[in-house]
């Protein structure tokens, strides 16, 4: 086979390096990066940390507006699907760049494979959730990580090609288990930091960075607290937070981006993790570190039924409550699959 790979955003990285792995050991692989993020500790630091081929090209579609980003992908990578004319297109998760790449490969025919398919927050403000639902209605095989994510597909119409496998985020965290021997990375060191001594916290999600007053009770939020908090911050979220002028207490410290290793080496020396990101919750789960989800509602709605995410938002009395009332659930039950997941998506392509 041959399989062009659209790629951009963090996440996807992660994700690919599992896929990448699999698919390259028979088939041959055209990884496309379209640039949506570009600083090194956003992109190249996965590439090197997870041992991710390099791309074939990269677009360079940098930052903009969702139209003018996606438009420049959309063209970029029609250009690499008349040259290249693979058996497959595959895309990962629900950023600008996976729509690109479903809507440019369906209008030439090209077959997609959408990994990470089916998941639904149920609320269309957010850029996520359109670029979700239009990516699964055009997708030709739907790799669902969840039962959940195949029930909201049946809901929408969709039941033929639609394959559980599990989670392929999964597969690297037990890649990079398996790296670190499981000992947390020098990162605690190089932070200072002991371990279960500290919360960790990410906030990227436009709900949260555009909107001022919902970002300013989360930041009250964490200076309401007393235990230092370890926050690598996003350059969107840094952006705002600069040009608010917005003020963190000392025991809030901004780092820049961390990657892979380190930031699960974090993750799972944290005592709890803070965070709007949907990678983040489910990792924290199989670390074993109870989550408090800053949005109002999740796609991993499993980790919160098992006791271990609870939907905290952004009032600052209800996180503040959460964190120091937490317990999570005395059992984990195995979620989102075994681990194996990038294995099966291949076998499916095939
Ligand atoms: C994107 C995805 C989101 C995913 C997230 C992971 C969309 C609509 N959103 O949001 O689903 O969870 O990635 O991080 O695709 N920026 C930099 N340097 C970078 C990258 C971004 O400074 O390397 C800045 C940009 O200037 C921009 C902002 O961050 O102002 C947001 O960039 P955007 O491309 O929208 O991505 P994310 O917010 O990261």
């Amino acid at each position: 086979m041959k399989v062009v790979t659209v790629v951009g955003a963090r996440p996807q990285f992660i994700k690919a390096a599992a896929v990448s792995r699999e698919l390259r050991k028979s088939h041959q692989e055209f990884l496309v990066h379209t640039g949506q993020h570009y600083d090194y500790e956003m992109s190249g630091i996965f590439f090197d940390g997870l041992e991710i081929p390099p791309p074939q090209v990269n677009l360079g579609v940098g930052s903009s507006s969702h139209g003018v980003q996606t438009g420049a992908m959309l063209k970029g990578i029609e250009e690499v699907l008349l040259a290249e004319r693979p058996d497959w297109l595959l895309i990962y998760g629900d950023t600008n760049s996976t729509l690109a790449g479903a809507l440019a490969a369906s209008k030439l025919s090209v077959p997609v494979a959408h990994i990470e398919a089916g998941l639904r927050s149920f609320n269309r403000r957010m850029p996520e959730e359109i670029n979700r639902v239009v990516a699964d209605h055009l997708s030709n095989a739907l790799l669902c990580p969840s039962e959940t994510a195949v029930s909201n597909l049946a809901s929408e119409g969709i039941s033929q090609n639609v394959h559980l496998v599990g989670d392929v985020m999964l597969d690297v965290l037990n890649w990079a288990r398996r790296r670190t021997n499981g000992k947390p990375a020098q990162v605690l060191d190089r932070l200072g930091l002991k371990k279960k001594s500290y919360l960790l916290t990410t906030l990227h999600r436009s709900e949260n960075t555009d909107d001022l007053s919902r970002l300013s009770r989360i930041l009250n939020a964490l200076n309401s607290l007393d235990e230092p908090i370890v926050f690598p911050v996003h350059p969107r979220t840094r952006k705002v937070i600069t040009k608010a002028g917005c003020q963190l207490k000392s025991h809030v410290r901004l780092i820049d981006p961390l990657g892979y290793l380190d930031m699960m080496g974090l993750a799972g020396s944290a005592t709890l993790v803070l965070t709007d990101s949907g990678g983040l919750q489910k990792e924290a789960y199989w670390l074993g570190v109870p989550c408090l989800t800053l949005r109002e509602e999740t796609e991993w709605v499993e980790t919160v039924e098992a006791g271990w995410n609870t939907l905290v938002g952004s009032d600052p009395e209800k996180i503040v409550m959460t964190v120091r009332s937490v317990v999570p659930a005395a059992s984990r039950l195995s979620l989102y699959g075994d681990g194996c997941a990038a294995a099966r998506c291949v076998r499916l392509l095939q």
